[in-house]
């Protein structure tokens, strides 16, 4: 029996968003507010769906309190209260939230308990974004 699992996390970090492939005019011209040279913060909620066999005896796909773990080392520990523009993955890519579910995505692709279906991130009340993989992305480019 085949079930779907999703469960969400929150972290608050900052950003800015801006590309080294622009001058700055044209950076302040396609991202706005959000190419403030300060940076301004989210509280970002992400939201990873997964999905798997039920197991007869325990009824669950896989145990939460694995995926609990799983993400605070992997996901919050690392971005939680940082500056997502000095992270390594955000060295050659603009750190915005979809770039952000792309690089989620691939770290809850490596939970061996169950199969990722999708990642859904939500930067503001009014904005969200989802990632449910590309097997090119999925090679590694980002
Ligand atoms: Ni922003």
């Amino acid at each position: 029996m085949k079930a779907y699992l999703s469960r969400r996390y929150h972290f608050s970090a900052s950003h800015r968003l801006h590309t080294e492939a622009y001058d700055d005019a044209r950076n302040r011209e396609i991202y706005g507010k959000c190419n403030n040279p300060h940076g301004h913060g989210h509280n970002y909620i992400v939201q990873v769906t997964f999905s798997g066999q039920v197991d007869p005896v325990t009824g669950m796909i896989f145990d939460l309190a694995e995926l609990d773990a799983f993400a605070q080392t992997s996901l919050i520990d690392r971005f939680a209260h940082t500056n997502l523009n000095a992270l390594d993955c955000f060295a050659n890519h603009v750190s915005t939230t979809e770039n952000l579910s792309i690089e989620v995505h691939r770290i809850f692709a490596g939970f061996p308990a169950a199969h990722l279906e999708k990642v859904h991130i939500e930067e503001t009340s009014n904005n969200s974004f989802e990632y449910a993989g590309d097997a090119k992305l999925l090679r590694g480019t980002l």
